[in-house]
């Protein structure tokens, strides 16, 4: 493969919920290991890894209080160092996540920092006395609140767009970047592949602290009454990714993938913006789609701007869900329908164009969990509910087999399993060559034998209402790709996805020359097609041009 992070497929593994080794509820990195043949198996290139570093816990793990030391609760730098080996082992790569826009309040560098007015790293933080015995601007917390929290032991007020447990670092201070940077470096020596950065739209704030405007939000939180010009997405951000660019890539074949975190309903050209021409962000995620309904249009045209925004030396990312949004079964559910578009929505997040991120569980169709308030232990969901129920029904165990606590632990885990854990496992799954899990198999390994699926060009094919259509060409067809020419013939693929309720007939517009190779309706895909094909309710083909 030309470069893994573009045609290769990544899994996010949400450590607390994936597998818990030593009876405490909580899942850990012996666990991890002891899952890898799954993830060989499922067929995936890379794991990212939400938070694995010391932490007091205030965002699960999202406050870190010492970059290099793991959190005893997930394991020891030893657990860490044979997870590495044994995942590489297996071919499969390991990102860490980097949370450096803010440090936990328990971090070294702030404990200094809040010493006193004048302690060395005083300005690795951003404090200010205020105006008149109030805050310096209008800014608000991202978790309720303003970002000011006054310090009385100093008398100054500190900075955090999240919690006031995380104080946001300055970025501007070139000591804070060298200091970061020596963070990333202490992984990527260790042979860490890459990371996925936390907020890095965040990093840099305006500078004079002048007030964002008001406008009109769609969410309850007083943060989104706000336009975010002067407390995020600075223009100075691209000075600084291509900085990070230049040390990330001196180390061979790693990488770095932004969380871009913008407001409903999304941004897609801004999330394009950091990666430059190329030579800003390796990767970053486009959100857009979070907020769209199942809706063939909706998505063209989310995915439409996304692309358009997108550098041609740069590459895009595919992804439906995290541990921050609603799982993206659940949000597209709609009766017995459901378990259709999970299929459909598979083809879509493996064969667009741009780097899939696969978030653990939804594999096997892993649903939304619903949480008793008593058992809501997020942090947004503590503050919001009922408004917002926050983010523990989409960070619920992972469903192993279908025993008490599904095969993820021996004891009551830290979230709630889900109920269906009987009936959606991965052990149950593995065995029914119909089920959720055995079709991201096979789409996977469509994929990685077709160079157009994994790394060619896109283009938009002719459609009915409530169709997506679109063509993936070979590389060595087109300059921006031809990294590595195909040593083979260009065989494009065509993917159509039916959005409606409805059986839709599509015409092809070149008859004769495709054959099927996938369709999410068993019985039904493979063989020779002719002038059209019949798409039923929530169905996704594959097709592949013979020449
Ligand atoms: C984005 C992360 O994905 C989220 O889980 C976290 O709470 C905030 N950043 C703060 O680090
Ligand atoms: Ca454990």
């Amino acid at each position: 493969m030309a470069c893994w992070w573009k045609n290769g497929i990544v899994y996010q593994i949400y450590p607390r919920s994936f597998q818990d080794s030593n009876g405490d509820g909580i899942g850990d990195i012996p666990g991890i290991i002891s899952r890898l043949d799954y993830l060989r198996d499922l067929g995936v290139d890379a794991v990212w890894l939400s938070p694995i570093f010391q932490s007091p816990m205030a965002d699960f793990g999202y406050d870190i209080s010492d970059y290099r030391a793991i959190d005893p609760v997930f394991g020891s730098l030893a657990d860490f160092d044979r997870l590495l080996a044994e995942a590489h082992a297996r071919g499969i790569r390991v990102l860490l996540d980097g949370v450096f826009n803010h440090t936990s309040e328990k971090h070294p560098w702030f404990l200094e920092s809040a010493s006193s007015r004048s302690n060395p790293k005083r300005d690795w933080y951003l404090w200010n006395p205020g105006i008149k015995g109030k805050p310096p601007s209008n800014w608000m917390a991202v978790f309720g609140g303003r970002v000011w929290e006054k310090h009385p032991a100093t008398g100054e007020y500190y900075m955090h767009a999240f919690l006031k447990e995380q104080p946001d670092l300055n970025w501007h201070n070139p000591e804070v970047r060298k200091a970061v940077f020596g963070e990333m470096k202490f992984w990527l020596d260790r042979g860490v592949d890459g990371f996925r950065l936390d907020v890095v739209n965040y990093y840099l704030k305006d500078a004079e602290l002048r007030n964002n405007p008001f406008t009109m939000g769609e969410y309850p939180r007083p943060y989104d009454l706000q336009s975010h010009v002067y407390d995020r997405d600075r223009p100075e951000m691209h000075a600084l990714l291509r900085e990070l660019r230049t040390m990330i890539d001196t180390y061979p074949d790693r990488m770095t993938v932004g969380e871009v975190m913008v407001d409903k309903p999304g941004n897609p050209e801004l999330s394009a913006s950091y990666l430059g021409a190329g030579d800003e962000l390796h990767l970053a995620f486009d959100f857009t789609v979070f907020w769209r309904k199942w809706n063939a249009e909706s998505f063209r045209e989310a995915i439409g701007r996304y692309y358009s925004g997108i550098h041609e030396k740069a590459w895009p990312v595919i992804t439906f869900s995290n541990h921050d949004k609603p799982r993206a079964i659940d949000r597209y559910q709609n009766g017995p329908e459901t378990v259709y578009r999970a299929r459909a929505a598979a083809v879509l997040l493996l064969t667009l164009r741009g780097t899939p991120f696969i978030y653990y569980g939804e594999e096997i169709g892993l649903r939304q969990g619903k949480i008793p308030r008593k058992r809501i232990v997020d942090p947004l969901g503590v503050k919001y509910w009922p408004v917002n129920p926050g983010r523990d029904g989409e960070r619920t165990p992972m469903q192993w087999t279908g025993e008490t606590h599904a095969g993820f632990s021996t004891v009551e885990p830290w979230l709630p399993v889900n109920r269906d854990h009987q009936r959606v496992n991965a052990q149950g799954e593995s065995q029914d060559p119909h089920s959720l899990l055995s079709l991201y198999k096979k789409i996977i390994s469509i994929r990685r034998d077709r160079p157009a699926l994994h790394s060619g060009s896109f283009r938009e094919l002719p459609a009915p209402k409530g169709v997506f259509a679109f063509l993936r060409d070979a590389p060595g067809a087109h300059s921006e790709l031809s990294e590595e020419a195909s040593p083979e013939p260009v065989k494009g693929c065509a993917v159509f996805v039916n959005f409606t309720s409805a059986a839709v007939r599509c015409s092809l517009s070149e008859p004769g020359v495709w054959k099927g190779v996938f369709s999410t309706h068993t019985g039904k895909g493979e063989g020779k097609v002719e002038a059209g094909i019949i798409l039923q309710p929530d169905e996704a083909v594959i097709l592949e041009r013979n020449p």
